[in-house]
């Protein structure tokens, strides 16, 4: 959460900042600010809580922010509410020092307290603001006086917590200096301009000459150089790497919001997840960085994530479990590391994350590796964090995902998930080369069933702008359809602001079934009739439960399901496909249900309320 960009070269700042800004958006929308040290040698701020347009709006033609060095800031705020007076930069008591920042502060009530006794008064509630004032400080006296760069290492050898910073001072004319400390940060190298970013799209407009900075290091850049170093000062070499995503890829290619284009890339996505994973003979897993030794050695698996993330966990226990004979446990990220879970070399952990970035994630997988078990990432962003501190690493291909709720991403993680399946059976044995073949291939027909799905979904749309005044919808599932189930509950939540609930349906008798009312209207996830034909029968039985006490029934089926059709008041077909593999199907029609109910209550598809697509605090 929170994005960053900076500048410093022989153009006028401003619009490169706000352009940045603009693709940064997604990472947070509390609010938007501004600061460029202007030709007559001062540091000019603008901030405005709210979207960036509140921020265009207070700025106008920019002409009190000219100037060809400068930084930018969009915030999803975590210390202090999203106003004007807490939306970043900060400054120091000076004025002549500004601070953006990414990340959490830890330690930052001490040095509030600290600096409040030394008589400071700190004007908004941030942690950010202290560090500003801690800066301010270290740059004005004592040994690094009138060295941002040294000020900047000695305050960051203060700092516990989470941090990307970046800081001007207007003394300090065409120089920005930043850190960055698990909170993500790019530098873009261009011709006599360097940008910073916390992720590329924001500067590759005009340089795809990239360099990752690591773990506890300080930049300072002019508009002819950078130089890295850790937060002791001692010179260290950045990792150059050239970008090659399209812009075009990540804008919005004609379609109203970045949700609906991502939903309609979903069969690419999967396709490109896919590609190049299978020889014909074997299952490659080229990235994993394990061998098939490695992989014999597991004997336990535990999938961990967050949200969408162990949704598609959850599908993978049964796919891991029914393919490897190994046991598997999915574990919420942010409940994993507390739980002291029973961990050894033999045990591997699977991180999946679209971000990498994901705070819950990366303490739970540094907490697995600290206790020696194999960490595996299956992730979507190219060298973030969570790839970088695992062992091995299994990237989704979906392309970049800026709508802040999850589709194809999920879809690609659930897909990567099978591949691990397989890859483990194939390593263990457990299946014929044979079956991994024909299992492969039917994996390789999805991308055309999910096309196929896609190009019925009219009803789907028209059903959503009928249930938008409904006050709840439940959903249910029974096996690989249960985690579904889960995954359409918390789209409708977090794009339509709905009360909706995701229930195992054997579990409905156990409680969920008291809140079945007349007209409620219900989801139901049906397993096949033809691989699944018990589950399917129970299945049935919670239907005639459900509509005997009045719901309103919207059933999920394969084509050609007609046992179900009397008991559906709408139902939905998805393409035939193998049981295992039906949530690449059936996910569909429940994202697209949710960004309907959503928009026909006029929200924000692409921005939800109190959302952030990366979530870097824990
Ligand atoms: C829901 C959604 C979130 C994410 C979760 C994990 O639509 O997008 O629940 O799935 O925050 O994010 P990543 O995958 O980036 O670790």
């Amino acid at each position: 959460m929170c994005g960053i960009v900076g500048y410093v070269g022989g153009r006028a700042a401003l619009p490169l900042i706000m352009g940045g800004l603009a693709r940064l958006e997604y990472r947070g929308y509390d609010s938007a600010g501004v600061a460029i040290q202007s030709p007559g040698g001062e540091l000019v701020t603008a901030k405005k809580a709210g979207v960036l347009d509140n921020l265009r709006t207070a700025i106008g033609d920019g002409a009190d922010l000219a100037g060809s060095t400068g930084m930018g800031h969009t915030r999803w705020a975590t210390h202090g509410g999203p106003t004007d007076r807490n939306a970043h930069p900060h400054a120091d008591g000076s004025g002549r020092l500004a601070v953006i920042h990414n990340g959490i502060i830890e330690n930052f009530a001490a040095l509030r307290t600290e600096l409040e006794s030394a008589g400071v008064e700190p004007v908004s509630d941030t942690d950010t603001e202290v560090v500003a004032h801690l800066l301010g400080a270290a740059f004005a006296a004592g040994p690094t006086a009138g060295d941002l760069t040294a000020s900047m290492q000695a305050v960051c050898r203060r700092l516990h917590g989470t941090f990307t910073l970046v800081a001007l001072h207007a003394d300090r004319p065409g120089e920005i200096v930043a850190a960055r400390r698990s909170s993500p940060l790019v530098l873009g190298v261009g011709d006599g301009e360097m940008f910073l970013a916390s992720d590329v799209s924001a500067f590759l407009e005009y340089t795809r000459d990239a360099v990752e900075l690591g773990q506890d290091q300080v930049v300072t850049l002019t508009a002819d150089s950078y130089l890295v170093t850790d937060f002791l000062g001692n010179p260290l070499q950045g990792k150059h790497f050239h970008v090659d995503w399209e812009i075009a890829e990540a804008e919005r290619g004609g379609y109203p919001t970045f949700m609906d284009k991502e939903i309609a890339e979903q069969p690419e996505a999967l396709a490109n997840t896919l590609r190049g994973h299978f020889d014909g003979r074997h299952i490659l897993l080229d990235e994993q960085r394990m061998s098939d030794d490695d992989l014999r050695t597991i004997d336990k698996v535990f999938v961990v994530a967050c949200g969408s993330a162990y949704h598609s966990g959850l599908v993978a226990k049964y796919a891991i479990e029914h393919w490897a004979r190994l046991p598997v446990e999915v574990e919420l990220a942010s409940e994993f590391r507390y739980r002291d879970p029973i961990l050894d070399r033999a045990t591997l952990v699977v991180a999946v994350s679209q971000s990498g970035e994901t705070m819950d994630t990366l303490e739970a997988l540094r907490h697995a590796r600290r206790q020696k078990a194999t960490v595996l990432a299956v992730c979507n962003t190219n060298g973030a964090q969570i790839p970088r501190e695992s062992d091995a690493v299994l990237y989704t291909h979906a392309g970049p995902e800026i709508g802040v709720a999850s589709t194809k991403a999920f879809l690609a993680q659930v897909a990567a998930n099978y591949l691990l399946g397989l890859a483990l059976a194939q390593a263990r044995g457990t299946k014929y080369p044979s079956e991994i073949a024909a299992d492969f291939d039917q994996l390789a027909q999805i991308p055309d069933a999910v096309r196929a799905t896609l190009a019925g979904m009219d009803p789907v749309r028209r059903l959503g702008q009928d249930l938008a005044t409904a006050p709840a919808v439940l959903f249910l599932g029974r096996h690989v359809g249960y985690p579904v189930a889960l995954e359409g509950a918390l789209k409708l939540k977090e794009l339509a602001y709905m009360h909706a609930e995701g229930f195992a349906a054997g579990e409905l008798k156990h409680g969920p079934i008291a809140l079945v009312e007349d007209g409620l209207p219900m989801v139901i996830v049906m397993p096949s009739a033809k691989s699944h034909p018990m589950l399917h029968r129970k299945m049935l039985s919670n239907i005639r439960e459900v509509q005997s006490r009045g719901a309103r029934t919207i059933v999920i089926a394969e084509e050609g399901d007609d046992t179900v059709a009397p008991f559906a008041d709408t139902l939905i077909d998805v393409p035939i496909v193998p049981p295992l593999l039906q949530p690449l199907v059936a996910t569909v029609p429940l994202q697209i249900l949710a960004a309907e109910i959503a928009r026909a209550r006029g929200y924000d598809i692409d921005k939800p309320r109190n959302l952030a697509k990366s979530v870097t605090v824990e």
